[in-house]
């Protein structure tokens, strides 16, 4: 038997109930904060992903479904989605126009990870890109944007929060981290060991206890800013207080995607299990710029759908349409034809299968339908149909044709 790939699911109409609904309320929350949607393409250069989200992120290094096609290009699944808006936004050359830009969009994502609870190899997100804005206002703004959102759902999380610096704070930065490592090398896992070499914050994403014990002692960024980057940050917290939205600041927040530079967010679950993370984003003010284009500052986020619908409570399922269904063979034809005038205004579905008045009632209950609309041999006679509104248990007749 053929069955799914590991670590990708199926997801059938009872749970598409849920997926349409948190689609429905975050789409209406982004509209409102001035976002338009944006698609693009599940391929692409695998070039893409290595120049943003960096090569010496687990993403790239592990994760990516990566493959020559038969043009012998080199591409791959997109892992994430920020890489791909970034490119369209060049290709469309918004860069040159200048002016702001938001847009958000929603898709599958593939990541060749060790499946677990909360983790697949496929799965969805939603994702906002903001574009143009360099102050720590749009910060703010995406952050009180995924507040919206995971209130609206009534779930609860915590915002954690650092910041990354810039060139300018972050070389010098890496400089003394790197002398740190040195002398605590031999205590350091293998990965760590490699990741001293290739983008040493990474150290501070290990998850080996060991690990983290050492780095304790290591220099911390946060202390370490230039004075644009302080200010950016302190006045994004300033803010943040000002809107009484709580946050925890976290030196060991470095994200697991190369782009970002100043602020980044993550925010974490209680109620997911070890794979906590709800919503992660921040700022990526030079990934523009590096990819060939003009400066332009930017920010983004993306919340994963999947780790969503595991908190997010089934929306009440309400009776909608029309069930029809025929009592003799004669009155598919009218049925058929009366569902096709229905289906203007309503949802209606018709049963092909002549059937008792009790076992369409059942039918139509299973199918969660508001009315059961029947025809049989005396509705036949009269020219008429049988309708039963489910919710209100009325009965009443009316005339076809
Ligand atoms: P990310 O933190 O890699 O960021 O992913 C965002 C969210 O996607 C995570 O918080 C999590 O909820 C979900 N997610 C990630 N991997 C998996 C997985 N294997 N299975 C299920 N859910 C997962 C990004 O992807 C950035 N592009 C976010 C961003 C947008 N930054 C700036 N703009």
């Amino acid at each position: 038997m053929i069955t799914a790939l590991r670590g990708m699911k199926d997801i059938f109409p009872t749970q598409n109930k849920k997926f349409v609904y948190i689609l429905k309320n975050m789409t209406a929350i982004a509209r409102k904060y001035g976002f338009e949607f944006v698609q693009t393409p599940i391929l692409e250069e695998t070039a893409l992903f290595i120049r943003s989200v960096g090569e010496s992120s687990d993403i790239v290094g592990k994760e990516m479904y990566r493959f020559k096609d038969k043009g012998d290009n080199d591409i791959c699944l997109r892992p994430e989605g920020t890489a791909g808006v970034v490119r369209a936004f060049i290709e469309k050359k918004y860069d040159r126009q200048g002016g702001i830009y938001r847009f958000y969009y929603y898709g599958p994502m593939f990541r060749y990870e060790r499946p677990q609870k909360g983790r697949f190899r496929q799965f969805h997100q939603f994702g906002a890109e903001s574009f143009g804005v360099k102050s720590y206002f749009e910060d703010a703004n995406m952050i009180l944007m995924i507040k919206e959102i995971l209130d609206f759902f009534d779930i609860s999380y915590v915002l954690k929060l650092n910041s990354l610096g810039c060139g300018e704070c972050m070389s010098p930065y890496k400089k003394e981290l790197v002398k740190f490592l040195q002398k605590i090398e031999n205590s350091l896992c293998q990965d760590c060991k490699r990741r001293k070499d290739t983008n040493p914050i990474r150290v501070f994403d290990c998850k080996n206890e060991n690990c983290q014990n050492f780095l304790q002692e290591a220099p911390r960024l946060n202390n370490n800013l230039c004075e644009d980057c302080d200010t950016h940050f302190k006045s994004l917290l300033e803010l943040l207080d000002k809107k009484e939205i709580k946050y925890e600041i976290d030196p060991n927040l470095v994200r697991g995607l190369d782009y970002y530079n100043k602020s980044a967010f993550e925010f974490i679950s209680g109620d997911l299990g070890a794979q906590n993370a709800v919503a992660g984003g921040g700022r990526y003010d030079k990934l523009v710029s590096y990819l060939g284009a003009k400066e332009t500052p930017a920010i983004g986020f993306a919340i994963g759908i999947e780790r969503l619908m595991e908190m997010v409570k089934e929306p009440k399922s309400q009776r909608e349409g029309y069930y029809f269904g025929a009592l003799c063979d004669e009155a598919l034809t009218p049925l058929f034809l009366e569902a096709a005038k229905v289906r203007k205004t309503d949802k209606a579905i018709v049963s092909y299968d002549v059937k008792s008045l009790k076992a369409h009632l059942k039918a139509s209950d299973k199918a969660n339908a508001k009315y059961c609309a029947v025809i049989g041999e005396d509705e036949l006679a009269k020219n008429e149909i049988w309708i039963k509104d489910l919710l209100n248990k009325t009965e009443k007749t009316k005339s076809i044709g």
